[in-house]
């Protein structure tokens, strides 16, 4: 600990240049004179370790999927590795300064499983432990409320090697255990805790598509993660409430929204349909007992989920954690092959002369549609009925952002756009349709490791320089700032920390 101290000092006298850099890029945020009340949920920034702590091998860390995924040529769009990433893990305590800058009131961040056990199971890395028993502190000393994610993707290579990861139930042990030494270790700190992040994304781009780490094309094994990660919730759940009776948890789930195409039947019941699969696939057997029945009908060889399994994940979630970005176009299409399987859709985001569903990002996938936001808050609302929701991601990649000179990516007015459209659509969502949403999670702090497309697609309201670490605030980053400076008064906490 004395060595991190050290380091830590060093950093805060480093961060000058970087306060000259974030007063000079302070340009005035694009329609934050429009002056917009402070909305009715409070304002935090997501994270993931994998993403922005670098130190891949520092302080005993084991190999995940990930660093091996990022060494196979091919892999990642650019070449790059997570290896530094924004090095985070040596620099914390700078972002941290620049968060309470921007009056940041929430931090969501991961933890690295192979830093807590390098193999999975076997040993504890206690170097491990330490490192985030320094950064919840630190954070807690500053002000922000760290909210934890057991599990953000990046699963110990040793556990997918020794028997297939996520494809096998024997992942469920290892994985309360690993949840139980956190719950111990930062349950005195840290009362909001999410056990794993969008397992629709890492089952099925992990082991259906093969896009992601550990690169498996069989969806078979994709449906058996999606059990196995029902079950490993539940285990480790279970271990929360002892061990943390005064805190709440929840999963990530992740969901796009599903337009029909047209006004036709067969379109709405399609659209109906993708949300089904996306969303119902986790949150029906959490809140509802059983997979959807579209989903059942479509997908015989979907395990069965017995009663002491539907037992255990009623009531497994405190409030509903919902990851969003984007809408679809959603048509009937019986035979329709998706990532999910066979879903009998088809989904696009271009209306037929060829206009977009809404301003396009970077990412291919990823469109500005403010309008689908709230039409998937009400919908989890309705079939759901949580009794608390907190959106852990939402964001957006500018176009191009990556190859811009920074006097121009600060500029970053389309990112602008994107949070003013989301964040109204969700006051909307509270205000017009009584969606119990209390706090909003940007995506991203930082502009970070984005997997598979290394450093091309970048989503941080600061950005990063690679070459030298250095912070840069961007106009969106000023911008939530100034939206948010009034909404402190409805913070809730749930109670004091030492
Ligand atoms: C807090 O939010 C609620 C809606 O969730 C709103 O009715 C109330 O006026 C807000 N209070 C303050 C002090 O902003
Ligand atoms: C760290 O990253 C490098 C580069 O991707 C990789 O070769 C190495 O295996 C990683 N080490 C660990 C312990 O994850
Ligand atoms: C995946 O899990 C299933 C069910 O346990 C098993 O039958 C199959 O052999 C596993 N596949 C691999 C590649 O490990
Ligand atoms: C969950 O448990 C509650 C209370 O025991 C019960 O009323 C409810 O029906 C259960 N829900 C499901 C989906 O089994
Ligand atoms: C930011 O970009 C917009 C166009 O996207 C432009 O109109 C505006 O002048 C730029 N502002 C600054 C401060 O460069």
């Amino acid at each position: 600990m004395s060595l991190l101290q050290g380091c830590v000092l060093l950093l805060i006298a480093g961060a000058l240049p970087i306060q000259l850099v974030m007063s000079q890029a302070a340009a005035p945020a694009p329609g934050a004179s429009t002056a917009q009340r402070a909305p009715p949920f409070w304002l935090g920034f997501a994270t993931s370790a994998p993403q922005i702590e670098g130190a891949n091998a520092t302080d005993g860390k084991g190999q995940s999927i990930w660093d091996v995924f990022a060494d196979t040529p091919g892999k990642i769009r650019d070449g790059s590795t997570g290896a530094v990433a924004d090095d985070f893990y040596h620099r914390y305590m700078g972002d941290i300064k620049i968060m309470q800058s921007l009056g940041v009131q929430r931090f969501r961040m991961s933890i690295a499983w192979p830093r807590i056990y390098p193999q999975g199971d076997g040993p504890l890395n206690q170097k491990g432990v330490d490192f985030y028993v320094g950064l919840v502190t630190s954070l807690l000393a500053a002000g922000i409320e760290p909210h934890v994610t057991l599990y953000h993707w990046d699963l110990p290579q040793s556990l997918q090697e020794r028997f297939g990861g996520w494809n096998s139930s024997q992942v469920v042990e290892p994985f309360r255990r690993y949840a139980r030494t956190m719950f111990d270790a930062l349950g005195g700190h840290v009362k909001h805790w999410t056990t794993m992040n969008e397992p629709q994304t890492f089952c099925f781009n992990g082991y259906s598509s093969g896009g992601h780490a550990p690169g498996i094309r069989d969806t078979r094994q994709a449906y058996n993660c999606v059990y196995n990660v029902l079950q490993a919730h539940a285990a480790a759940v279970q271990e929360f409430r002892s061990a943390v009776p005064d805190g709440k948890i929840s999963i990530n789930l992740n969901s796009d929204w599903g337009e029909p195409y047209s006004s036709s039947a067969a379109d709405k019941a399609a659209a109906q349909r993708m949300v089904e699969f996306w969303l119902g696939t986790f949150a029906d057997p959490i809140y509802l007992g059983d997979w959807p029945e579209s989903v059942k009908a479509r997908i015989p060889y979907i395990p069965k989920i017995n009663p002491e399994l539907a037992k255990a994940l009623n009531g497994s979630c405190d409030y509903f954690a919902l990851n969003h970005y984007t809408t679809w176009l959603v048509t009937d299409k019986l035979g329709g092959e998706t990532m999910q399987g066979r879903g009998d859709y088809q989904q696009g985001q271009y209306y037929a002369d060829g206009t977009p569903i809404g301003n396009p990002a970077q990412s291919d996938w990823l469109k500005d549609v403010p309008w689908g936001f709230r039409k998937l808050l009400s919908w989890v609302k309705n079939r759901y009925q949580p009794s608390e929701l907190i959106v852990t991601e939402n964001g957006f990649s500018v176009k191009g952002e990556y190859q811009k000179p920074l006097a121009q990516l600060v500029n970053d007015t389309e990112r602008v756009a994107f949070y003013r459209g989301y964040i109204n659509a969700a006051t909307e969502a509270v205000e017009q349709d009584q969606v119990p949403m209390t706090g909003y999670f940007a995506w991203s702090l930082l502009t970070n490791w984005e997997w598979a497309v290394g450093y091309t697609e970048q989503f941080g309201v600061v950005d990063v320089n690679f070459r030298t670490e250095e912070r840069t605030l961007k106009a969106s980053a000023n911008y939530l700032a100034a939206l948010f400076a009034g909404a402190g008064a409805n913070t809730t906490s749930l109670g004091q920390y030492d």
